[in-house]
């Protein structure tokens, strides 16, 4: 009941529902990387001139604007303990109320946890769909797991033992991930020298981009046909002696996605909402795909689908 307030909440909004908040945040994901290909940007009077400096500040402050709204309502409403089922939110403004968390800090991570979660997922859907309909075959395939879970077609409730069935509609969506990982370049910066195990050294201060996107497609971790789409490279007996670095659509280690079991959930979720009830088809090929490097991949062309009720 809870979670309803909130979504409500979000979608009362009129920045959410003039479309200027999403706008805030696809300037940003095009704003960030482009300061890190090009650092001069970022000094104070280029910045200025060049009105990169202005672009950022306005679609922070914006974006900023719309959680601080948030944030500030619920901080004048009562505390969780009174609620039957509190939100996440609800919790963690409890721990400001009780100064064990800074304002700021609150502020700083919901504002990074909606950057994280809003294009990642959105995108991914996009993607998988855009892939199923260039490859009908493996679309039947979900589509039978589908039916075999959800026998009767229309709105039927989901579950996550339900989701957990649909093992193939998995392999798809991360085989959708490795050849269009949502999120492309991982970007770091070395706060010391350091020296990789080729002897190669890194001085202190140097941006680093891992690449995930030409790391998914790798030909010494997948085989000669890397650049294929088959979800078959997930099945268990295959994954089994893969390095364990080649596929990292959700980055390792310690700054590992914080939302990964969430979005594989919700991401399936709606795929198989989608897909239960929906034929999808395309004259799109997909060797005609191109990507746009981003904080999140964006595709050049998106591909024309065709959609069919199923009956
Ligand atoms: C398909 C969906 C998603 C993909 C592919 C994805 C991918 C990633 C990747 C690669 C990173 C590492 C970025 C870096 O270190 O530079 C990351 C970080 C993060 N993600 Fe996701 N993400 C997804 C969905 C989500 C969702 C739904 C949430 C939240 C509900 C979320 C929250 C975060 C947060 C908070 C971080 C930063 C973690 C940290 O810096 O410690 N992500 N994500």
């Amino acid at each position: 009941m809870v979670l309803q307030n909130s979504r409500s909440d979000v979608k009362n909004k009129a920045n959410y529902n003039n479309g200027n908040l999403m706008k805030n945040y696809k300037s940003l994901n095009e704003l960030i990387p482009l300061g890190v290909v090009m650092p001069w940007l970022r000094n104070k009077f280029i910045g200025k001139l060049s009105g990169f400096e202005r672009r950022r500040l306005e679609a922070t402050s914006q974006a900023n604007a719309f959680i601080k709204d948030i944030i500030d309502k619920k901080l004048g409403s009562r505390s969780s303990e009174t609620s039957l089922e509190p939100a996440l939110i609800d919790r963690i403004l409890d721990l400001v109320r009780n100064g064990d968390l800074s304002y700021d800090d609150v502020m700083g991570e919901f504002s990074n946890i909606i950057f994280a979660a809003s294009d990642t997922t959105s995108v991914t859907v996009n993607n998988v769909l855009s892939l199923l309909a260039m490859f009908p075959k493996v679309q039947d395939k979900v589509f039978e797991e589908l039916a075999e879970v959800f026998p009767s077609v229309g709105g039927s409730e989901l579950s996550h033992g339900d989701v957990e069935k649909l093992v193939y509609l998995d392999q798809v969506l991360q085989e959708t991930l490795r050849l269009i990982p949502a999120v492309p370049l991982l970007i770091r910066q070395t706060s010391q020298e350091i020296r990789l195990s080729n002897g190669f050294q890194i001085p202190e201060g140097v941006t680093l981009m891992i690449d995930i996107f030409h790391t998914h497609q790798n030909t010494d971790v997948w085989g000669p046909k890397a650049g294929e789409f088959n979800p078959d490279n997930f099945l268990a007996v295959n994954k089994r002696n893969r390095h364990p670095y080649g596929y990292l659509p959700f980055s390792k280690g310690k700054k590992t996605c914080l939302g990964y079991k969430l979005s594989l959930i919700s991401v399936k979720l709606a795929l198989a909402k989608i897909l239960r009830n929906y034929k999808l088809s395309t004259s799109f090929l997909y060797q005609d795909l191109e990507f746009v490097d981003n904080t999140t991949i964006k595709l050049a062309k998106q591909p024309k689908l065709k959609i069919e009720r199923r009956t």
